[in-house]
C-alpha cells in the first residue's frame, strides 16, 4: 500500500538534505482533522539547519514537489507544515489492499525474527487468580499480533511448579493430607493446607526447617517428595485447563520452573567463574549495588536451595540456545519489576551474546482491583478465576435474554460476550495502569467495551445479511465514499497495520483495543448519518462495501486480542 508518511518524508528529506528516516520519526498525525492528515514540526530541524522554524516551513513548502495524487494541499500553521493527503487516492489504496488481501494487515515484517513470550504462569497448588488472567490475556494478544506480523513466536507457560512452597505443602500433606479431599477440589484444599502449614511455620521454627529440608529433598530427586509433587502438579494443571478452555489459551511450551532443576548447576558454575558470586550470611549472592540495584540477587539460599531468580537465569540460557530469540518478553504484574531488573543484570554475566541480553524485556502490568480493594493470594481473599469467568457468562446471558430473548444459541453467544468483556477490559487501557474490576462498566454495551465492539460487528453482519450480496470492488465508485463519515472510516482502516506495528514497538495491546473502539465508533457515526440499504444502486454498493470492510477488520482485530465475535446478539 502507498505509504503517505514515507512519501512526505522523502520529499522533505530532498528539500532539506536531512536524513529521511530522521524526518519520518518527526512526522506527526494531528489529533484534529483541521490540521491536516500529517504534520511536520519544523522546529525539530531548527538547530540542524540553523534557521527559524517559519523560514524552514516556507522553504519546504516552496521547494517541495509532491504529486497532487498523493498530497492535495499543504498549509503552514505556526512552525508546522500540515499535509492533506489526496482522499481519493487514499480510498483507492485501501480498497485495493483490502480486495487483494484476505487477511488485511497481515505482513512479513517479522520474518526470521524469533520472539519468546513468557506469560500466564500460574503457580501449582495455588489459585489461578485475576493477575494471572491479565498476564494470560496480554501475553496472548501480543503473541497473536507478533505472529500476524510474520514473527516466529513462541509462547511459554513458565509454570510456578517449584520452590520452597512445595517443601511446605509436602509437609502439610504429610501431617494432615487425609483430612482434605484434594482429589475433588485440589486448589481449594491445597490452599487450605498451605495456609495452615504457613501458620504453623510462623509459630514453630522447626517445622519451617523441615519444610525447607523437604524442598531440598525434592531438588535431590527424593522419590516420595517427587511423587507428592507430581500429584499436586497434575491435579492443578487439570484445574487450570478449565480456565484455559474458557479463554481458548494455547501454549507452545509448558516448561515451568521445575524443568530447570537440572540446569541451574551450570548457572552457578558460570557465575562462580566470574568471581562475582559471593557469600553473604551463608547464602550466595550477586551484589548489584554498582548497577544501581540495591537489593542483591540471591542465587543460592543458605541451605543450598536455588531460587526463583536462579531458575529464571537457567531459563534465559536455555531459551537463547533453544529459540535463538531476538526478543524475550516477560508478562507479569509490576510487582516483579525488581526481580526482572536483577535477573536481566545478572544475565549479562552468563557470557551470552549481547543480542540476547539486549532482547530481554519485562512487560509489567498494573493490579486488578476490586471496588473493595486489592485481591491477594496469601490472605485467602481470592477470587477464583473460573467462577469469575462463569459469572461473566451468566451476566451476559441475562443481558442478552433481556434485549433479545428470541435469539438462538444464547449460551454460545453469552460465552463469547461474557468472556470477551472480561478479556477486553484487561486490554482496554495502557497495561501499566491499575484496573478496577467492575461488572457494570465491563459489560456496558454502550461503553468502550468488548460488548460494544461485538454489538457493532453484529450490526454490520445484519446489514450484510439484509443486503444479500457483497459488491465487487470493481463496481465501487470511490467518489461516492468521499463524505466525512466514510473518509473517517477509510483513514482508520488505512492505519491498521501501522497500529499493529505500534503494539509491538511498545508491547502495548491497548493500542489495538483503542483502535477498534475508534473504528466501531466511526462506523456507528457512518451508519447514523448514511443510509446504507435502499439507496440508489451505486451508492448502496459503495456503502455495503464499506460495511463489509469494517465488519472484517473488527473481526480480525478482536481475534488478535483473543476475543471471539458472535454473529448475532
Ligand atoms: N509464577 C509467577 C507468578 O505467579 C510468574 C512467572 C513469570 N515468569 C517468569 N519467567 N518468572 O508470579
Amino acid at each position: 500500500m502507498l505509504n503517505f508518511k514515507k512519501e512526505i518524508a522523502k520529499q522533505i528529506a530532498n528539500v532539506t538534505n536531512v536524513n529521511e528516516k530522521e524526518i519520518e520519526k518527526y512526522i506527526e498525525i494531528p489529533k484534529e482533522n483541521t490540521n491536516g492528515d500529517y504534520a511536520f514540526p519544523c522546529f525539530k530541524l531548527a538547530k540542524e539547519l540553523k534557521k527559524a522554524p517559519p523560514v524552514i516551513a516556507n522553504d519546504i513548502k516552496e521547494k517541495i514537489e509532491i504529486d497532487e495524487k498523493i498530497i492535495s494541499k499543504i498549509e503552514i500553521v505556526g512552525g508546522y507544515i500540515n499535509f492533506y493527503i489526496n482522499k481519493e487516492t487514499l480510498s483507492k489504496e485501501v480498497l485495493k489492499e483490502f480486495e487483494n488481501n484476505k487477511e488485511y494487515g497481515k505482513s512479513e515484517i517479522g520474518k526470521e525474527k524469533n520472539i519468546v513470550i513468557d506469560y500466564s504462569a500460574p503457580n501449582i497448588a495455588k489459585p489461578f487468580h485475576i493477575g494471572h488472567l491479565r498476564s494470560t490475556v496480554i501475553g496472548a494478544a501480543l503473541y497473536n499480533i507478533y505472529k500476524y506480523l510474520g514473527y516466529n513466536t513462541i509462547g511459554i507457560n513458565h509454570l510456578g511448579d517449584y520452590g520452597t512452597q512445595f517443601g511446605k505443602l509436602i509437609e502439610g500433606y504429610k501431617l494432615w493430607g487425609k483430612e482434605y479431599n484434594i482429589e475433588n477440589d485440589p486448589i481449594n484444599e491445597l490452599t487450605k493446607i498451605y495456609i495452615r502449614i504457613n501458620d504453623l511455620c510462623k509459630k514453630d521454627e522447626n517445622v519451617l526447617e523441615q519444610c525447607r529440608y523437604n524442598f531440598k529433598l525434592l531438588e535431590e530427586g527424593d522419590s516420595y517428595c517427587k511423587e507428592i509433587w507430581t500429584k499436586f502438579r497434575d491435579l492443578s494443571l487439570k484445574e487450570f485447563q478449565k480456565v484455559y478452555d474458557l479463554l481458548g489459551s494455547k501454549f507452545d511450551s509448558w516448561n515451568g520452573e521445575a524443568f530447570y532443576s537440572d540446569k541451574m548447576q551450570e548457572i552457578i558454575e558460570i557465575l562462580n567463574k566470574t568471581g562475582k558470586l559471593v557469600e553473604s550470611q551463608g547464602a550466595r549472592i550477586i551484589d548489584l549495588a554498582d548497577k544501581g540495584i540495591n537489593t542483591p540477587c540471591i542465587i543460592e539460599k543458605s541451605n543450598g536451595s536455588t531460587t526463583y531468580a536462579t531458575r529464571d537465569l537457567a531459563a534465559i540460557l536455555y531459551r537463547a540456545r533453544t529459540y535463538n530469540f531476538d526478543k524475550a518478553l516477560y508478562v507479569t504484574s509490576y510487582e516483579q519489576t525488581l526481580h526482572f531488573k536483577q535477573v536481566f543484570e545478572v544475565a549479562k554475566l552468563l557470557g551470552l551474546d549481547e543480542k540476547y541480553t539486549n532482547g530481554l524485556e519485562h512487560v509489567p502490568f498494573g493490579m486488578v482491583l476490586l471496588p473493595t480493594g486489592k485481591m491477594s493470594t496469601r490472605e485467602g481473599n481470592v477470587v477464583k478465576l473460573e467462577d469469575l469467568l462463569n459469572e461473566a457468562i451468566e451476566r451476559a446471558y441475562e443481558i442478552i435474554e433481556e434485549k433479545n430473548s428470541e435469539l438462538e444459541d444464547k449460551e454460545e453467544i453469552a460465552k463469547k460476550v461474557g468472556i470477551g468483556a472480561v478479556v477486553f477490559n484487561d486490554l482496554a487501557n495502557s497495561r501499566i495502569k491499575d484496573e478496577i474490576f467492575d461488572w457494570d462498566t465491563i459489560l456496558n454495551f454502550q461503553g468502550d467495551t468488548g460488548p460494544y465492539i461485538q454489538y457493532t460487528y453484529v450490526r454490520t453482519r445484519s446489514i450484510l445479511e439484509k443486503a444479500t450480496y457483497i459488491p465487487l470492488m470493481k463496481d465501487i465508485d470511490i467518489k461516492l465514499l468521499q463524505d466525512e463519515y466514510s473518509l473517517n472510516i477509510i483513514k482508520i482502516i488505512y492505519n491498521f497495520e501501522d497500529t499493529l506495528i505500534q503494539v509491538t514497538n511498545k508491547e502495548e495491546p491497548s493500542i489495538l483495543s483503542r483502535y477498534l473502539i475508534d473504528l466501531a465508533k466511526a462506523f456507528s457515526n457512518f451508519y447514523n448519518e448514511n443510509k446504507i440499504l435502499g439507496e440508489e444502486e451505486k451508492l448502496q454498493k459503495a456503502r455495503i462495501y464499506m460495511t463489509y470492510m469494517v465488519s472484517n477488520i473488527l473481526k480480525i482485530g478482536m481475534s488478535l486480542l483473543g476475543i471471539q465475535m458472535p454473529e448475532k446478539m
